[in-house]
């Protein structure tokens, strides 16, 4: 039996149940590369996963800045700022890990970019609409 890349913790939760499950549904698509690359098929799987997420991820922005906005959050346009700059990042990224053949290099960003990003950003706007 294989371990997960990134096990989902409760703590990881902001308190919005549509934005959890979301987030829970990112998680789930990295773990699945991660999965393809421990069967030594991480390049086979590298597109697909990637269109997934992207498409998922676009979702996931466009709730969360839905959210945000009907909510009046202050930090709304810096938040969006941080969701425009990951989709420059990810092409990037992308880029270099197909050059250099190595899935890795996008199954660590994502890893970061996504736990960081819960951890920290979505937690702001979290405490914020606990607080209102
Ligand atoms: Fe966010």
């Amino acid at each position: 039996m294989m371990n997960l890349y990134i096990t989902w913790k409760a703590e990881n939760e902001v308190g919005i149940p549509i934005i959890d499950e979301q987030h829970r549904g990112a998680v789930a698509t990295i773990n699945s590369l991660f999965y393809f690359m421990q069967q030594d098929k991480g390049m086979e799987a590298l597109l697909p996963t990637l269109k997934v997420l992207d498409q998922y991820t676009k979702i996931h922005f466009e709730t969360e800045e839905m959210i945000l906005t009907q909510e009046g959050y202050p930090d709304l346009e810096a938040h969006v700022m941080i969701h425009r700059d990951l989709v420059r990042q990810m092409a990037e990224v992308m880029r270099r890990a197909v050059a250099q053949s190595d899935p890795t290099i996008v199954l660590v960003f994502l890893k970061d970019w996504w736990m960081d990003h819960i951890n920290k950003e979505d937690k702001k706007y979290a405490a914020y609409m606990r607080a209102k």
